[in-house]
């Protein structure tokens, strides 16, 4: 037996910081090695000429969550970590969800349930908190805070979800304190009320509607009040999914001032637009219905501008699969029904890496370091898991991802591992896709097919993140 179990031999090895060419030695699913002409591994894999990069974070994913309104998601945590698997990433955050009058706790253990024996790459969870009674606040939120759940998501919209002014104070309020990391879905929920009601109203019910019920001025004004009440309770968050120039504007102001808000974005801002959704009456745009919805195309290079200028920290897929026939996805109120009737989200996991690969990295509108940036290192450091999970370091999981570039090719669904029936990015040409995905040094996906058996994916129990640990207050308030 070599000192090694797996050699990646001559690797160009890419990282936030550095590109350099390498060998990487693994023993027990770490990367004990980095170095030229390392002796043999029980197993060697040639990356000559080859990217490689750490395995994708993908730190907002949506598997096999409860919705409550009769649709039900694709995807469960086999065939949506399978799909992460053949896409490049190895990690995934999904959430458990409070429903409202339930327990916080209650939703984490039947999340728990929801993924034993399925996940064939690591994972972990957000908690989403919909309900914050004061047994929430006060014991249960700090108590899974400890055991490692160290972030959560709030919303500002949806009515089963949606928490009010007051009450994301005190929820900030318990993240500062306790050293978590919030996330915040920031659409004022009131407006889009308003608009839906009018839009309905005048019979404009066909699935374009979608963004014009929720246009950029309703992200803009929850992403300032979000940023606000940060401030005011001096507490780092993250604004998910963020579509456009409007919301980057706030984010940035923020930064500026020295606030610690960070942003997310995704696919679909770089690659759809609101014509996605339909020019005509059409139900074919529900496989693009997703909140915030996609802009134009000078939104699109504000954010491929943000990814590059440091607007951004993370890039995730945001994947929320529905499928598109069948009774229970996109059609699970029927096909004539109106837009504020169909679910929301599009799926993703499978896509996120390579069409940054190939549209940013290898059109040159970001740098490979910037690529591993947002869709590793820097997720796997705001939710607690780096450097085990994000880099290829010695010490590090052997969680990688080896390119295959140049060759163009047509991406359709068919390729695709994930169980929803369509793809958004059906038809477009990309060059480059992973050839070899490893999780903890074991192949999950060899180019052609995926492996590893289910359940062999760990969970992760989160360190409080760094930009989130407990300090000491710039102002005097008494909180
Ligand atoms: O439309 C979306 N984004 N659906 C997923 C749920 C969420 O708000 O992230
Ligand atoms: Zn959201
Ligand atoms: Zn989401």
């Amino acid at each position: 037996m070599g000192p090694f179990d797996v050699v990646v031999r001559n690797a160009r090895v890419v990282t936030a910081a550095d590109e350099f060419t390498s060998d990487i030695g693994i023993r027990g699913g770490r990367i004990v090695a980095l170095a030229v002409e390392l002796p043999m591994g029980d197993v060697e894999i040639d990356a000559q000429g080859r990217h490689v990069t750490p395995g994708g974070v993908d730190s907002h994913v949506h598997f096999d969550q409860p919705t409550g309104d009769g649709s039900v998601m694709a995807d469960d945590f086999l065939t949506g970590t399978v799909s992460a698997a053949c896409g490049g990433t190895t990690t995934v955050i999904p959430f458990a969800c409070q429903q409202k009058g339930q327990s916080l706790r209650d939703a984490v253990n039947d999340y728990h349930g929801r993924a034993a024996h399925k996940p064939v790459i690591d994972y972990a969870f957000h908690m989403i908190v919909t309900d914050p009674t004061p047994e929430v606040l006060e014991d249960e939120l700090p108590g899974l805070i400890a055991e490692g759940y160290t972030s959560f998501k709030i919303y500002m919209t949806y009515d089963a979800l949606k928490l009010n002014d007051r009450e994301i104070l005190e929820t900030l309020s318990v993240a500062r304190r306790e050293g978590a990391m919030v996330m915040i879905h920031a659409e004022n929920s009131d407006c889009i009320a308003w608009l839906t009601d009018r839009l309905i109203a005048a019979g404009h019910t066909a699935p374009r509607y979608h963004a014009t019920s929720r246009p950029m001025l309703v992200e803009r004004e929850a992403t300032h009040r979000a940023i606000a009440f940060a401030e005011l309770v001096d507490v780092p968050i993250l604004i998910v999914h963020v579509s456009g120039r409007e919301a980057v504007e706030q984010i940035r102001w923020a930064q500026s001032q020295g606030l610690k808000v960070y942003g997310e974005t995704c696919p679909q801002y770089l690659f759809l637009t609101a014509d996605s959704l339909g020019c005509d009456d059409s139900f074919e745009g529900a496989k693009c219905i997703c909140s915030p919805p996609p802009r134009d195309k000078k939104n699109q290079q504000v954010i491929w501008d943000g990814l590059e200028n440091g607007s951004f920290e993370v890039f995730s897929s945001d994947h929320a699969p529905f499928r598109f026939d069948g009774p229970d996805g996109k059609k699970a109120h029927g096909s004539e029904i109106s837009f504020d009737k169909i679910a929301n989200g599009i799926p993703g996991v499978e896509t996120r890496m390579a069409l940054l690969w190939s549209e940013g990295v290898m059109t040159g509108r970001i740098t490979p370091q910037s690529f591993v940036a947002l869709t590793a290192t820097n997720p796997a450091k705001l939710y607690g898991m780096y450097p085990k999970k994000g880099t290829i370091a010695v010490g590090a999981d052997a969680d990688l991802v080896i390119w295959d570039e140049g060759q163009r090719f047509s991406l359709v669904n068919e390729r695709l591992h994930h169980n929803v029936d369509y793809t958004p990015y059906e038809g477009m040409s990309l060059s480059a896709w992973p050839a070899m995905t490893l999780s903890r040094g074991e192949v999950v996906w060899d180019g052609t097919s995926p492996h590893g058996s289910p359940g062999r994916g760990q969970f992760i129990h989160c360190s409080r993140p760094d930009p989130a640990r407990p300090r000491r207050r710039q102002s005097e308030l008494p909180l």
